[in-house]
């Protein structure tokens, strides 16, 4: 891919309202390791976490330098090098309902420092990031979010929703399918250099996943987050089908040994199957692990075939389920037309959008194999074609289908201009796959 979207211009009307407030917005050479090691101690800082060491810095210095790299600069603040909001992005490719994708936009890294909050500058900067995405040709940004209080007001909402569970292995056992396959140990380094091809296999299998690689893989085999200390635990096995071919991997730790093996806890850092044999065969081993009295698995799918597959409900249970990956769609039709729809129908979408991109009314026709076509509509709504009226919020929150449009209906969210609609809505937009991301960015 050309690195073209990382010297896009500033965008120039969020610069001019900075520079009212005597701020300098710019892009950082992240060539520059004086200027791009301040931008990224001012990230931390804006998490509050630890002053990266040098190790990490430099990790980070080589894994981020390819994204695009905003700052804004006081050049009265003592340490005038040091930027007061930092912003990261890069295109990507979002996966839709049909095993597709979407070009989008990820954004990340979104900070203002404690000593300029709440004077306009984060809505500069993702009013800057949304509009430079829509020059870009990006259909669609995408987040994970700190806080679900923040996005919303930009059109975002959550698209992708998330589960960490909780399984009592010492109360259950397996009653899913016996596999043919073999699990092997594997070391991480190997896992690094072959683990990502079957992340790609999988990616167009879940709605809500996005492409990645380079410093988001490594950071989930432990590498350079924290190579030291967290690595060291971190266990990583892989499922070769009866084949003998990899079908899939998962990477685990074992934490809480006190030396009498009574709470050890397993927690499943990343696993990932291309076929349910390979599904089946990897969660059945780490259930069954001896000396585990808890195994958790957070930030996986709210829907996770495994609860199906032992002989107790109650000893497999959700401790958190909430949103997780955000979406705000910047060009309408071309983000409704690259998913897939679950049935045939037309209705029309009367969207409100306050930032511009999507404002409008649009008839959507499904056509019998689910392909979507979407044309701008200032007629009449053609008699027997439903109709409804939403912001572009509702739009993001039912575009992976991971909400009930009747839901949205309910909850005053979306406005039947026909009775029915919702019905409608929801028989076009739902996916049998639940949405997922299974990395935060
Ligand atoms: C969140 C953050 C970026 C906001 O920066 P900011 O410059 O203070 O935000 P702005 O002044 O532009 O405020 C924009 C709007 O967001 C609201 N807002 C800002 N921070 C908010 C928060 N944490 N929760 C809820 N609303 C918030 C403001 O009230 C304002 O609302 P309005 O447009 O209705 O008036 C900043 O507080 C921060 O760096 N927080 C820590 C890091 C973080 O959580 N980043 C988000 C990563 S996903």
């Amino acid at each position: 891919m050309t690195a073209e979207y990382r010297d896009m211009p500033i965008d120039a009307e969020s610069e001019q309202r900075l520079a009212a407030q005597n701020l300098s917005f710019g892009l950082v050479d992240t060539t520059d390791t004086e200027t791009f090691s301040a931008w990224l101690r001012a990230e931390s800082r804006g998490f509050h976490e630890a002053n990266p060491t040098a190790e990490l810095l430099d990790v980070s210095l080589k894994g981020v330098a390819d994204r695009r790299t905003t700052g804004v600069w006081d050049p009265s603040a003592a340490e005038p090098l040091s930027p007061v909001s930092t912003v990261s992005s890069w295109p990507t490719a979002l996966t839709v309902p049909g095993t597709r994708t979407v070009p989008a936009w990820a954004i990340s890294a979104v900070t203002v420092s404690p000593t300029h909050r709440r004077r306009g500058i984060a809505r500069a900067m993702l009013e800057s990031e949304l509009r430079t995405a829509a020059r870009f040709g990006s259909a669609v940004a995408v987040l994970t979010v700190s806080e679900a209080t923040i996005y919303s007001r930009y059109g975002f909402a959550p698209a992708a929703m998330m589960a960490n569970w909780q399984i009592n292995p010492r109360r259950l056992h397996w009653t899913g399918p016996d596999s043919t396959g073999r699990v092997h140990f594997v070391s991480l380094e190997q896992l690094r250099d072959e683990g990502l091809a079957l992340v790609e296999r999988v990616r167009l299998d879940t709605p809500g996943q996005i492409e990645f690689s380079g410093h988001l893989w490594e950071r989930l085999l432990g590498f350079g987050s924290d190579s030291s200390g967290q690595a060291k635990n971190l266990r990583a096995v892989r499922y070769d089908d009866a084949e003998g071919v990899s079908q899939g991997f998962a990477v685990y730790r074992v934490t809480g040994t006190d030396g009498s093996f009574d709470t050890n806890v397993l927690e499943v850092d990343y696993l990932v199957a291309a076929t349910d044999d390979a599904y089946a065969a990897l969660w059945r081993f780490l259930i069954e692990m001896d000396l585990v009295s808890e195994v958790r698995a957070p930030l996986r799918s709210v829907r996770e075939a495994f609860a199906w597959q032992v002989s107790d409900f109650r000893a497999v249970r959700k401790t958190l389920e909430r949103d997780h990956l955000w979406t705000r769609i910047l060009d309408l039709p071309v983000a409704l037309e690259s998913r897939a729809y679950s049935g045939q129908g037309r209705i029309v979408l009367d969207v409100s959008d306050p930032l511009g991109f999507a404002q409008g009314r649009f008839l959507l026709d499904v056509d019998a194999v689910g392909a979507g076509k979407v044309t701008p509509w200032d007629a009449v709504t053609p008699d027997g074609v439903a109709d409804v009226s939403l912001s572009i919020n509702e739009v993001n929150a039912l575009y992976l289908g991971g909400v009930s449009g009747v839901t949205l209906a309910r909850a005053g969210r979306v406005t039947e201009n026909r009775d029915g609609s919702a019905v409608v809505l929801d028989s076009l937009f739902q996916s049998a796959v639940s949405p997922w991301l299974s990395i935060w960015f």
